[in-house]
């Protein structure tokens, strides 16, 4: 194939990568997104198995059979609420690969058009060694990342003395190496740089706490991108820079969107020691028994059924019990007897950015009843109940009140204005951040234990009859 055809098929791919962002930015048009990336996809690696330099056919062709199924079994696989360790893990595979690269490309630079073993052209030389940084600081990082969310270590902030200082005189070295690597072409040097940054991919996350993982596993996919940038520069394919920069930079865009969802600073976060687990409910808890009201699902069914209107507000709960089916029956009931529904989606409930979407999408609940908090929340003043099922964390005032909560300067949906709130849930323990909630133990809080799925099913029963 012609490099110019190869180029202009590669545009092509670009095009539909950019329309597939496009398209991912809502969930009405996700599907198309989808689509548009797939279609990249397919052009991309068509156009780079017909390309003059691919030779090793059988081997692609294997890899691609593995990988393929690999990525097949577990998609189909993979819970919802274990979305966020399987991108965590996916991201570790592009940090991997552009060690990889890097690392061949030093070894064999003939390959890569690169030069001769001794004499690599500068530029290339800083492209490996940003690259293979990157990447190492990727994999390990990912990784880590990886074991905090399926709990494989402990998901509290893990912060030891002078730990910022030994980052900071990490990070210096590691600039040092590069320069010194890209003017000698030294592979102990290059090694040296990859192990210390694989070593900083590690301390980089262990400081940093549950809450903030969402944060990081978006700022983790930008450096993958940077990474794969990385890798396209030293394989001078223009298509891989292109698909970087945008991965790079939406991965950017969506950390700084979630900073903003929890009120803070990306240096803030990177500094770490933020959402302990039961550590900070402990903290909070001091041990002493408050009054709370609890109630029935018939006692449910009764205030819903009288109300004019009523907000849903969905959180992690809802994801772990599957609850969004019959939840869409509840409300779809209630609308039948004249109740006005609407759901309240925070930016970060559940364990994923737009989580709660995908799950009340998949149960086909129109989307225009489907409200972002700044278009909803100050309506909960005019609304007779607020129904919180499985959400904790983003209902918590101790983000407004409270300067010492780990919470504190998250927007949080303001359901205790609501005449009425219900909370579905199993118990009184706190949520994802570890942090108690004022709001069970208002006089106008009702909560109702148990499983989300379960008690609405039985909330169902009891309008029903
Ligand atoms: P949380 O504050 O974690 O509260 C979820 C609540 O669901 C828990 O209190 C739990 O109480 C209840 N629950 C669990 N299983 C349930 C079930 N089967 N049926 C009914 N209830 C159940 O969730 P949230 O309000 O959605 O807040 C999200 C939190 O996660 C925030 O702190 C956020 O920063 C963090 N986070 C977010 C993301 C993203 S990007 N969305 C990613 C990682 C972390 P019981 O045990 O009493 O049932």
């Amino acid at each position: 194939m012609s490099e110019n055809f190869s180029a202009l098929l590669y545009l092509a791919a670009s095009v539909c990568f950019i329309l597939s962002l496009q398209g991912l930015s809502s969930a009405k048009t996700s599907t198309r997104g989808l689509y548009f990336g797939m279609v990249g996809m397919g052009i991309a690696i068509g156009t780079t198995l017909l390309s003059p330099e691919v030779t090793a056919f059988a081997l692609t062709f294997v890899a691609l059979i593995i990988g393929g199924t690999i990525g097949t079994v577990i998609a189909r696989k993979i819970q919802m609420t274990a979305l966020p360790q399987l991108v965590a893990a996916f991201h570790s595979l592009v940090g991997l690969a552009a060690v990889s690269v890097a690392a061949a490309a030093l070894i064999e630079p003939h390959s890569f058009h690169i030069g001769q073993i001794g004499s690599i052209a500068v530029g290339s030389l800083i492209e490996m060694g940003l690259g293979v940084a990157i990447g190492a600081i990727t994999f390990t990082g990912s990784v880590v990342a990886f074991a905090k969310l399926q709990g494989l270590v402990s998901g509290n902030p893990l912060i030891f003395k002078g730990q910022h200082l030994l980052n900071a005189l990490l990070g210096i070295v590691l600039v040092v190496l590069i320069i010194m690597f890209s003017l000698s072409e030294s592979h102990t040097l290059f090694w040296s740089l990859t192990i210390i940054s694989f070593v900083l991919g590690v301390l980089l996350i262990l400081p940093i706490g549950g809450a903030d993982m969402p944060v990081v596993i978006s700022m983790l996919n930008s450096y993958s991108g940077w990474a794969a940038a990385g890798i396209g520069f030293t394989l001078a394919n223009n298509l891989l820079i292109v698909v970087g920069a945008l991965v790079g930079a939406s991965g950017a865009i969506l950390s700084y969107i979630m900073c903003k969802g929890m009120n803070r600073s990306i240096f803030n976060i990177i500094l770490g020691g933020f959402g302990g687990g039961s550590d900070a409910a402990a903290a909070n808890g001091s041990g002493q028994q408050r009054p709370y009201k609890s109630g029935s699902a018939e006692d449910a069914a009764f205030i819903m059924k009288n109300a004019k209107s009523v907000i849903i507000v969905p959180g992690y709960g809802m994801a772990v019990a599957q609850a969004q089916h019959a939840l869409r029956e509840m409300s779809d009931i209630l609308e039948q007897e004249g109740v006005e529904v609407r759901y309240a989606i925070h930016p970060v409930a559940g364990r994923m950015p737009g989580h709660m979407n995908v799950l009340l999408a998949e149960a086909n609940v129109p989307y225009e009843n489907v409200l972002e908090l700044d278009d909803i929340n100050r309506d909960f003043k005019t609304t007779d109940v607020a129904v919180v099922i499985g959400a904790n964390d983003v209902t918590n005032p101790a983000a407004k009140t409270d300067p010492q909560s780990p919470i504190f300067g998250m927007p949080i949906l303001d359901v205790e204005d609501a005449k009425t709130v219900l909370f579905i849930k199993r118990s009184m323990s706190p949520g994802y951040a570890g942090v108690d909630n004022d709001v069970f133990y208002n006089d106008n809080t009702m909560m109702l234990f148990g499983d989300a799925k379960k008690m609405c099913e039985e909330i169902i029963k009891a309008i029903e009859e």
